[in-house]
């Protein structure tokens, strides 16, 4: 403890004298200085004075100057302005507002990538970011690694060093950032469930956390556009961007296929989470609970929804806008000035919807068609890739039975076609026999039986084979 009263005395900045009291303790101190001393202060002050005057009026009648700044700007003060330009940065986001040609104005675009478990995708990734047309320098990315089992994060930094240091200077991209979070995965990833309906209401509030988490954390004043991008797209346009950006909506989304199964006639010409709202879904939205997430493409959510591939001409224009309702994830431009502005993708449920479908729900999305076969936009999604890589198998797995049975339906045929033939020999040999009864000689019988046990080796052999 510290004691209140200083034995010393100097406990508010004056020594204190034992003799006075603590209330005003300089009150009778003792003059320090002599008079001569204090004419000398008493001149000098007056001096002090005439000089400060001197100096003010000199700056108020001196031409051009009378400013306050003018003052500081002089002597000591001048060299703090620089350390403000030095510290302070402005923006004029009047300048980032993002135009229908930005790539003329070299406006910015942050290319945001959430990445989970996406090894495997890694490399087609890359080749469309080495092929995109819009100058690369004016692209920064932004990648978030979550939850991820597999080697993501160390793929990636090897092939972003890789693309940085590449010879070529149209390659290399501007800033880069990856950022890594988990979000814990509070469902079992084994992907039925993952892929399961009960589990899409929380993966997609998930999903819409780790959106805004890459964003807010990577989004900077100089950006004019935020494209967001799957990594499983299999096939884009290389001129993606300038095509989005052309219609200079604040967000705009290419019309996406899937690949199916042939037997499913090959090609899904749209994407299930684009679409337009139905009176259906309405009702249905106003019977579920506060906390539901529709999602498109359930059974157990009969939406009614119309799907792109009813409202679009398969022989219009290329280049047509519509507006729709919902998104997915695939392929969004926006301009930056939409998240400036507040709008985010729901991380909650939002008029009964989250993440890029609760989007949707807050701001207009138009759609481009993009008819055109050569300018198509296809998209691997996983589970569709499992589906595939499923498929592949099994009809591998059946090519490989079909291909047994043949081999053994061949063996079966020989076996049937060697039978007749030691049959015909044995036959023979039996004529000659009957022939050698009559001519007394067995010599070529021995060559004929012979010759059977020849083929029955050959048998032998095959079917070991
Ligand atoms: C990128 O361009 C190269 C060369 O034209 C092409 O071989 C490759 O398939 C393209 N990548 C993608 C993902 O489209």
């Amino acid at each position: 403890m510290m004691p209140r009263h200083h034995s010393s005395g100097f406990s508010n900045g004056y020594p204190r004298n034992t003799n006075t009291f603590d209330i005003s303790p300089h009150r009778f101190q003792p003059r320090a200085s002599t008079p001569a001393a204090r004419r000398r202060r008493n001149l000098l002050t007056r001096l002090g004075i005439i000089a400060v005057v001197i100096v003010l009026i000199w700056f108020f009648i001196r031409p051009g100057s009378g400013t306050f700044t003018s003052l500081f700007s002089l002597g000591l003060l001048g060299s703090s302005g620089d350390v403000l330009m030095d510290t302070v940065r402005y923006y004029d986001l009047s300048n980032v507002q993002g135009t229908a040609r930005g790539w003329e104005r070299e406006e910015r675009i942050l290319l945001c990538v959430p990445l989970r478990d996406a090894e495997p995708h890694l490399n087609m990734m890359f080749s469309h970011l080495r092929n995109f047309t819009y100058p690369h320098h004016l692209i920064d990315l932004a990648f978030l690694v979550s939850d991820s089992k597999d080697r993501t994060l160390e793929v990636l930094v090897e092939k972003l060093e890789a693309l940085q240091a590449s010879e070529d200077p149209k390659l290399p991209y501007g800033e880069i950032s990856i950022i890594e979070k988990d979000f814990g995965q509070k469902v079992n990833q084994d992907v039925e469930s993952r892929h399961g309906f009960a589990a899409q209401a929380s993966r997609r509030k998930l999903m819409a956390q780790a959106r805004n988490w890459l964003l807010s954390a990577t989004l900077r004043p100089y950006h004019s556009w935020v494209y967001w991008r799957d990594v499983d797209v299999e096939t884009a346009p290389f001129t993606i961007l300038e095509d989005l950006m052309r219609h200079n909506k604040d967000v705009i989304v290419p019309n996406v296929w899937r690949p199916l199964p042939d037997w499913l006639g090959g090609e899904q010409p749209y994407d299930l989470n684009s679409w337009q709202e139905s009176e259906t879904a309405l009702a249905l939205a106003d019977t579920l609970d506060e906390d539901a997430v529709i999602v498109e493409g359930y059974a157990e959510y009969a939406t009614w929804r119309p799907h792109l591939a009813y409202l679009r001409d398969p022989y219009g224009d290329p280049d047509m806008e519509m507006e729709i309702d919902g998104v997915g994830g695939v392929s969004i431009l926006a301009k930056a000035r939409v998240f400036r502005s507040g709008v985010h993708f729901p991380a909650f449920s939002f008029e009964k919807h989250a993440e890029t479908e609760g989007f949707g729900k807050v701001i207009p999305i138009f759609l481009i068609l993009q008819t055109h076969a050569d300018s198509g936009f296809r998209w691997l999604n996983e589970m569709e890739a499992e589906r595939l890589a499923k498929e592949a198998e099994e009809k591998e797995k059946q090519e490989r039975e079909k291909k047994v049975k043949e081999q053994f339906s061949d063996t079966n045929a020989q076996w049937e076609q060697d039978k007749t033939q030691i049959q015909n020999l044995a036959k023979e040999a039996q004529k000659e026999r009957e022939a050698e009864s009559q001519q007394g000689s067995s010599q070529d019988s021995k060559a004929a039986a012979d010759k059977v046990g020849e083929k029955s080796n050959n048998n032998q052999f095959r079917v070991e084979a």
